[in-house]
């Protein structure tokens, strides 16, 4: 309210629109920054690890179109009873869905060598009451599995990130029942964004190789993924039959 010569002018408040704007832009100008300047990766005792600030993509809405998760599982022809092994499983987004594929007479081991990553796990199974399922903290070089007690194991996006990868394989062997399968989703080395930076991504044929050297071989390969592969091995001793014969490099989309 102001005076002037005698009148009394009553002024209406008004928001201030253009302080707000100039507020949310600036908001989001600093959280955009923020984000962007984030490593997708960070060390962890010594191991260079998926960071948990990217965790909001893993479990965005927007992930199922690509990630095609029904798919994958229905690919893995699992039943129910299985026994999986979720390794390096994040915020559980396979987890939950694995919990509920093998129901009550199977179980899930979820797996992942990050604290916060355990407790979001835990949040998880807790939450969505995933009475199947036991949360492990793995150790960098072995994912602490009881001895022949899983059926498949199972890396989304997780290989890339093993520092000794054939070392680690020989433990995940072990933890395998006879027939047992290890199934692998990588990033193409190739392919579009999203996803991670070039530097971290995989060739196929080098997880193939790597595979072949801790004793596995290739038994499916699976290209229904706009952005990942997807391979299945067994053990090598329990397979007679080679699966699809995409073992020169010229003959796999890398
Ligand atoms: C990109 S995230 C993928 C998470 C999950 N698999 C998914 O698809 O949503 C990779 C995860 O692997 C975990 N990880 C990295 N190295 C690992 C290791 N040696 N053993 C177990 N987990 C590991 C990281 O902590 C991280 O949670």
């Amino acid at each position: 309210m102001s005076k002037e010569a005698n009148h009394t002018i009553y002024e209406p408040e008004r928001t201030p629109w253009g302080q707000v704007f100039l507020l949310v832009v600036i908001v989001g100008f600093v959280f955009i920054t923020a984000t962007a300047c984030a490593p997708r990766m960070i060390e962890v005792d010594g191991h260079r690890v998926f960071n948990p600030e990217y965790l909001w993509y893993l479990e965005s809405e927007d992930r199922d179109r690509w990630q095609k998760p029904g798919q994958v599982i229905e690919s893995l022809e699992l039943s129910e009873g299985d026994v999986i092994a979720d390794i390096g499983a994040g915020g559980g987004y396979f987890t939950e869905r694995f919990s509920k594929r093998v129901g009550k007479g199977g179980h899930v081991y979820a797996v992942d060598v990050q604290d916060i990553m355990i407790t979001l796990l835990k949040n998880r199974v807790n939450r969505e009451k995933l009475d199947n399922v036991t949360v492990i903290k793995g150790r960098f070089e072995t994912p602490m599995l009881p001895s022949k007690s899983v059926d498949t194991a199972f890396f989304s996006s997780v290989y890339k990130e093993i520092s000794e990868r054939i070392e680690y394989m020989k433990e995940v062997r072990k933890s395998l029942k006879r027939e047992g399968r290890v199934a692998i989703l990588e990033f193409y080395k190739n392919g579009i964004f999203p996803g991670p930076e070039y530097g971290d991504r995989m060739y196929q044929s080098q997880v193939i190789e790597e595979l072949e050297k801790a004793g596995f071989l290739l038994i499916q390969s699976f290209d229904f993924l706009p952005q990942e592969y997807f391979l299945v091995f067994g053990i090598k001793e329990d397979r007679t039959v080679r699966g699809p014969k995409i073992h020169r490099k010229s003959q796999l989309l890398e």
